[in-house]
């Protein structure tokens, strides 16, 4: 059961006790119905981040490396040569799932190079060691999380108004990144109150934020994602706090859809705006945001999901885009594991990767 009590946590993903598979809840069926799904097949395990019953990118790349480990299990009984090309071969299809958040490629990237640099060993081994890699992946995920609260908690002020988007809580990193400063705050005695954006199309904030926030017991108000500006001009925002699912170089960075639209407005009303999030979430290859890949998904999640019967008529051309670029000029700070990075971020996140 998700249980956000003080000083619990829910685990958004779990390895069954055999290890030969994967236990998720189903993030799609939320919050009306609490349904795990134990996943050990290819087509399921690209089919759970495709359809989001896995999502987030910190999550997914969790789900990433654990798919490999419950996979590759499967095969440990091939000659090196053919063990790898299956594990290729099931490696870059769950690549192609989605193709923004870059903790997916990151963590596959992570897996790959274990069995590369034990590819003397026998097969049984690596794939032991393809475990230890995804756990490890898990285990820094948590503690990254758990840094990135505390950083961000010394931003806020008890009583501070937040307006978030999307959902960046335990389900979709492993102790949450934007929303767990909030989770944190509430178990210290602070009380903030929180506007969680609803996030059209799929409605992560109001099925995912604000159970999570009401589970935590932290006040939390949904609002439609256009009714932004209207919080922010009756002055009950004192900060934005943001998630991000690629970094790129000079700052900008990929979040989810509405995001840039928050970001524009909290610059008009003179309000911080902080993206929050690992440093596996930097994408240190790609120069700026023109160059992330943005996910346009199926156009029935604009004009039918949601309603007893879609919403526009039938054939109707429909844009879905999932993310939206942030400009890194309208960014106030990232709140990284490492601490709060502030422009010049082109030179500023670099140092991350330097120490
Ligand atoms: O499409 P999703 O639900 O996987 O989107 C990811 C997000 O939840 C957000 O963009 C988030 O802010 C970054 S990941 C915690």
């Amino acid at each position: 059961m998700i249980d956000l009590k003080p000083g619990s946590f829910f685990e958004n993903v779990e390895l069954s006790e055999d290890e030969k598979e994967i236990i998720i809840i189903d993030q799609v069926q939320l919050p009306n119905n609490e349904v795990y799904l134990h996943l050990n097949q290819l087509e399921d395990l690209y089919q759970a981040i495709k359809k989001l019953q896995i999502r987030g990118a910190p999550a997914i790349g969790i789900f990433a490396g654990y798919s490999m480990y419950v996979l590759t299990q499967q095969y440990d009984n091939l000659p090196f040569e053919q063990f790898y090309q299956k594990f290729t071969e099931d490696k870059e299809y769950l690549n192609s799932s989605r193709p923004t958040a870059v903790n997916l490629p990151w963590a596959l990237n992570r897996i790959d190079k274990v069995v590369l640099e034990n590819k003397d060993k026998d097969v049984k081994e690596i794939v032991r060691l393809i475990g230890l890699e995804a756990k490890e992946i898990h285990r820094e995920d948590k503690e990254m999380c758990l840094k990135i609260c505390e950083y961000g908690l010394t931003l806020l002020e008890d009583g501070d108004g937040v307006l978030t988007i999307c959902n960046t809580g335990p389900l979709a990193t492993s102790r949450g990144t934007a929303i767990g400063p909030l989770i944190l705050g509430k178990q210290r005695g602070y009380d903030f109150k929180v506007f969680a954006n609803e996030t059209r199309p799929l409605l992560q904030g109001a099925r995912l934020t604000t159970l999570e926030l009401q589970k935590a017991g932290v006040d939390v108000t949904l609002i439609c994602d256009s009714m932004a500006s209207i919080v922010m001009k009756n002055g009950w925002i004192n900060v934005c706090f943001v998630g991000c699912d690629r970094i790129a170089a000079n700052g900008d960075f990929a979040n989810k859809i509405g995001t840039s639209t928050l970001a524009i407005l909290a610059k008009h009303y003179g309000i911080p705006i902080y993206s929050l999030g690992p440093t596996s979430t930097i994408d240190m290859n790609c120069p700026d945001g023109n160059h992330i890949e943005i996910e346009l998904r199926d156009p029935s999640e604009i004009a039918e999901k949601w309603y007893q019967q879609p919403m526009a008529p039938k054939k109707v051309k429909c844009y879905n885009p999932a993310f939206d670029v942030t400009e890194h000029s309208l960014l106030t700070g990232f709140v990284t594991e490492k601490g709060i990075v502030y422009p010049p971020f082109d030179v500023n996140l670099k140092k991350l990767f330097e120490e």
